[in-house]
């Protein structure tokens, strides 16, 4: 009953639940069995050793080399520096060997004491008691806060406490204000989540301290401020966190506020001119202090895990301690899983409960039953909020007159995206979706813009008829691209994703990889893209075939198809489904681009295809090729052929509203409704 490339995991012994028989051309048996994800061949990323020393010159060292003897004495003076370099090691490590016991550590229960309060300090916005706080637990408070570290011992904090009734009202109302402000900046379906969340305590706490930094203290050459004047304000930030853990020690709960304007504020508290505000803190007693952190709890974000941020040697090789470096894609992989069963059962009854007549909501209850299973709960959570993910690249294809807008016309859209002036800003406002532009491969250099991740691989692909279109390990590079916004965007809140695209030339790429993962000639899958004449679509599908018959594509190595002939942006969106798969979070397909990323998706982890709704069918013929490959079937069919995410967008209402449905509608016996 689901499409028939989405899988569910078997669970023996446990009833399935009937299918509810639906109209239309889906197949009717769903892959019982999980299939194992294709060995990928992944290119060996050498070790990285430790950085070779080049020697300072020294005096007297010839610039040039110019006669055989100073080549003599050149090779002289080296063994002589390379001999002192050993001695000198040798006198380090010499000197490195411990004499006596390290330094003792805290006993079991200390360091369980402050271990304790890291993992329990908490940001409190609710709950707290008008108790007053006696001087002395201030005082310790305050004391600790004062031990915290400080950039050349420069010490730049100050603390006004504030008891003022009146005082607090002011502050409250600039919050308020900014409140508002933030609330109107925020998408429909953010906005919806942010009206419930309580963001500060102001009057209901006894106590608000504002904690300043001095950036002048310490005076003009403060040691180790020179070249980064934020170490003020980053040292009177590590004094707030003790005062955070020192109040949670005591019992008293601390909310930090940042929703102000810091020159509106400083004003209204009548401090010099001169001073930072670093934090405004509402600190009380508290009922108690929640377990996880509140944005958590209310479903706002989500907590990363450690092993995504902590790097061995370079960046990007993730390793906790003990560990070897892990492959962001073969661990992204190996956390994809297919639908689960249980909840997959679940749903289908649900649905045959619920006061309609069975299957009266075709697909959507398939969706609905797809949900389910994906996030292993019925009814399955509602996709929203919601973001757009566009990755923008450029293709060295475009030389081949693929198509006739010119290639600055990427950069360009990415411009308007950003600028809210694009279609697909259109329909995510009207939708309630969040729009992330992602440079992957733009051959513009983008200033930076809020909204905008820069996150370019090469600037544009290289022409793939004359060779690679890239390396493969710059393919994996933009597949991890799109592996780390899909987390980024599902700990931020996302509770879908959708794929959108840019890059002029771009169907060029999706065609080929199309034709190479369907079978399909070039002139079948190759279409009118923005809209070219015969003369340009002949030329374009000759281009597609070249490109296959020069690199022969083989089907079984995804990366190494990319390589020769995808895009940044399909390499990107690739990592966005694979990524969004592995976070069980159901991600909407848009068009032609995004059918040819999760045919190669697919081939890399086949039960990607768990996480995937077709969210339209563009009128390329490529795409209609891609969904059959992939079993998966459209949402909406309105002959689009936009891309940056147009399709995907209109369709997430559907799936919102289907996944709302299995939480509202009452079933027959709740209702009291007979059957039939
Ligand atoms: C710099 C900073 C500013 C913050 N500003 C606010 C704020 O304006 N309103 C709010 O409700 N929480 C604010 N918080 C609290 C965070 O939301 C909170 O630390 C985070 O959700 C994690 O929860 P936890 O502190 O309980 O672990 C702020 C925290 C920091 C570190």
């Amino acid at each position: 009953m689901l499409p028939s490339g989405i899988q569910q995991e078997s669970a023996p012994g446990r009833p399935l639940g009937r299918f509810v028989p639906v109209e239309g051309s889906v197949p009717t048996t769903p892959h019982l069995a999980p299939t194992p994800p294709q060995p990928i061949v992944l290119p060996v990323t050498e070790g990285t050793g430790p950085a070779a020393t080049v020697p300072a010159p020294r005096d007297g060292d010839p610039e040039l080399v110019q006669h055989a003897d100073d080549l003599d004495t050149r090779a002289a003076d080296q063994e002589d520096q390379e001999e002192q370099a050993e001695e000198s090691t040798a006198v380090v490590e010499e000197t490195r060997q411990p004499t006596g016991p390290a330094a003792p550590a805290y006993d079991d229960a200390e360091r369980a004491a402050v271990l304790k309060v890291m993992r329990e300090r908490r940001d409190i916005r609710n709950g707290f008691r008008s108790d007053p706080i006696p001087h002395e637990v201030l005082l310790r408070v305050l004391e600790a806060a004062h031990t915290a570290p400080s950039v050349g011992h420069s010490q730049p904090w100050d603390f006004v406490v504030i008891r003022s009734a009146d005082t607090r009202r002011t502050m409250h109302e600039l919050a308020m204000r900014q409140r508002d402000a933030y609330a109107k900046s925020l998408p429909k379906g953010r906005a919806k989540q942010f009206k419930e969340l309580k963001i500060e305590a102001i009057l209901d706490t006894p106590v608000n301290i504002v904690v300043t930094a001095d950036p002048t203290r310490g005076g003009r050459h403060t040691l180790g401020r020179h070249t980064q004047p934020q170490m003020a304000p980053y040292s009177a930030a590590l004094a707030v966190e003790n005062l955070w853990l020192a109040a949670r020690a005591e019992g008293l709960g601390v909310g930090w506020v940042s929703f102000f304007d810091e020159r509106e504020m400083v004003r209204a508290l009548g401090l010099p001119e001169h001073l930072e505000v670093i934090a405004y803190l509402c600190v009380g007693y508290v009922d108690e202090f929640p377990d996880e952190p509140e944005l958590l709890q209310a479903g706002w974000s989500k907590r990363r895990p450690l092993s995504w941020v902590v790097h061995e040697e370079t960046y990007g090789r993730r390793a906790l301690p003990g560990e070897e470096p892990h492959d962001l894609l073969a661990e992204t992989v190996a956390q994809i899983r297919p639908l689960d069963a249980k909840a997959l059962g679940e749903a289908w009854e649900r649905q045959k409960r619920m006061t309609k007549p069975a299957g009266a909501l075709g697909m959507l209850e398939i969706i609905s039953a797809q949900l389910s299973g994906l996030s292993r709960q019925c009814p399955p959570p509602i996709p929203e909020p919601a973001a757009v993910a566009i990755f923008a690249g450029d293709h060295g294809v475009h030389a081949q007159g693929v198509t006739p807008w010119p290639q600055e016309v990427t950069a360009q859209m990415v411009a308007n995206f950003l600028g809210g002036g694009a279609v697909c800003n259109a329909f995510a406002g009207q939708v309630g979706a969040e729009v992330c532009v992602v440079d992957v491969g733009v051959a513009a250099d983008l200033p930076a813009t809020p909204g905008l991740l820069p996150r370019k691989v090469r600037a544009g692909t290289s022409d793939m008829t004359t060779g690679p279109a890239m390396t493969r390990e710059e393919a994996k590079q933009a597949i991890e691209v799109g592996i780390e916004t899909a987390r980024d965007l599902v700990a931020a809140g996302n509770k879908a994703l959708l794929t959108g695209e840019m890059g002029i030339a771009n169907t060029t790429a999706s065609a080929a990889l199309i034709s190479v993962f369907t079978g399909a000639d070039a002139a079948e899958v190759t279409g009118r893209g923005t809209g070219i004449n015969d003369e340009t679509l002949a030329r374009k599908t000759e281009v597609v075939r070249r490109a296959i018959e020069v690199h022969q594509p083989d089907p079984a190595d995804p990366i190494g198809v990319l390589a020769a002939i995808g895009g940044f942006e399909h390499a990107a969106l690739v990592g966005l489904l694979l990524g969004g798969a592995s976070l069980r979070t159901p991600v909407i397909l848009d068009g032609v681009s995004a059918g040819a990323a999760a045919l190669v998706a697919r081939a890399i982890a086949p039960e990607v295809l768990a996480a995937c709704i077709a969210g339209h069918r563009s009128a390329e013929p490529g795409h209609v090729a891609a969904l059959n490959k992939l079993g998966l079937r459209p949402l909406v069919d309105l002959d689009l052929r936009l891309g940056e995410g147009t399709g995907a967008l209109l369709a997430l209402p559907l799936v919102q509203s289907t996944a709302r449905a299995m939480h509202e509608v009452a079933t027959f016996d709740s209702a009291g409704v007979t059957e039939k």
